[in-house]
């Protein structure tokens, strides 16, 4: 199939796994997680309420968020190495649809889903969902597979997906989207994140859940911090 962008490229949705580098490689893990999340973000229009809608948007935000958080600490300092340098345009431009997003889930996160408003807030952010997921998949993800070999790419694929767990959950659309600012926040972010999701979650478990989530959440930095590291120099690097 001929890539919408023109640019000449095969996009990462007409390739089969074992050419995208297989199931670890960041072509396949970006590919699945973009139908997963299409997918969550179709499931909108089939809830039966409010409450239904509001579950879903949370579900929605937390994965993009997720997914965005890693690649702007892992995927696009690669490809910036690699391919285009500091002032690369592409990676620019996502960065800009991802703070869109940020701004949005924000706004969303106070708002009741049954007020005025609330819909088109939400197809706004899962429009620039959507068209993210095409700026990768038929244009960044093709160019970087042009110039690394398969291992970089699951080495790369590897690094996203640990960043993708430790992630912080919530929208903050304050904090830089590129290396270091979004590194250095994103660790205290993510442990008051999930102190905030345990509280969230309520009953009676609610104090456990709080102390079990920082103790996990501190020992889960290191490892952040350490894989932050690493794709900084060895995995993301470039070749000789
Ligand atoms: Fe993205
Ligand atoms: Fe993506």
């Amino acid at each position: 199939m001929t890539n919408p962008r023109g640019n000449g490229l095969r996009s990462v949705a007409d390739q089969s796994e074992q050419e995208r580098g297989g199931p670890g490689s960041i072509l396949s893990r970006q590919s699945r997680d973009h139908a997963e999340l299409d997918e969550l973000m179709r499931s909108y229009d089939r809830a039966t309420g409010p409450a239904e809608r509001g579950r879903v948007v949370a579900e929605v935000g937390e994965r993009a968020l997720r997914h965005a958080f890693a690649e702007e600490t892992v995927l696009f300092p690669a490809y910036r190495r690699f391919l285009a340098g500091d002032d690369d345009e592409l990676t620019r431009h996502i960065e800009g649809d991802h703070q869109t997003v940020n701004e949005a889930l924000e706004r969303l996160q106070g708002a009741d889903p049954a007020d005025a408003g609330y819909d088109e807030v939400v197809r706004h952010a899962f429009e620039v969902i959507r068209h993210d997921a095409h700026d990768e998949e038929d244009d960044l993800l093709p160019r970087l597979q042009q110039a690394v070999g398969v291992e970089e790419l699951r080495s790369i694929g590897a690094a996203w997906e640990v960043q993708r767990r430790l992630s912080p959950t919530r929208p903050h659309p304050r904090v830089p989207r590129e290396p270091p600012g979004n590194v250095l926040a994103g660790i205290p972010l993510a442990v008051s994140d999930r102190v905030k999701d345990a509280f969230d979650a309520g009953g009676a478990r609610r104090g456990v859940a709080v102390a079990v989530v920082a103790v996990a959440a501190a020992g889960a930095l290191v490892v952040l911090a350490r894989a932050v590291r690493r794709a900084g120099r060895g995995g993301a690097g470039p070749r000789a």
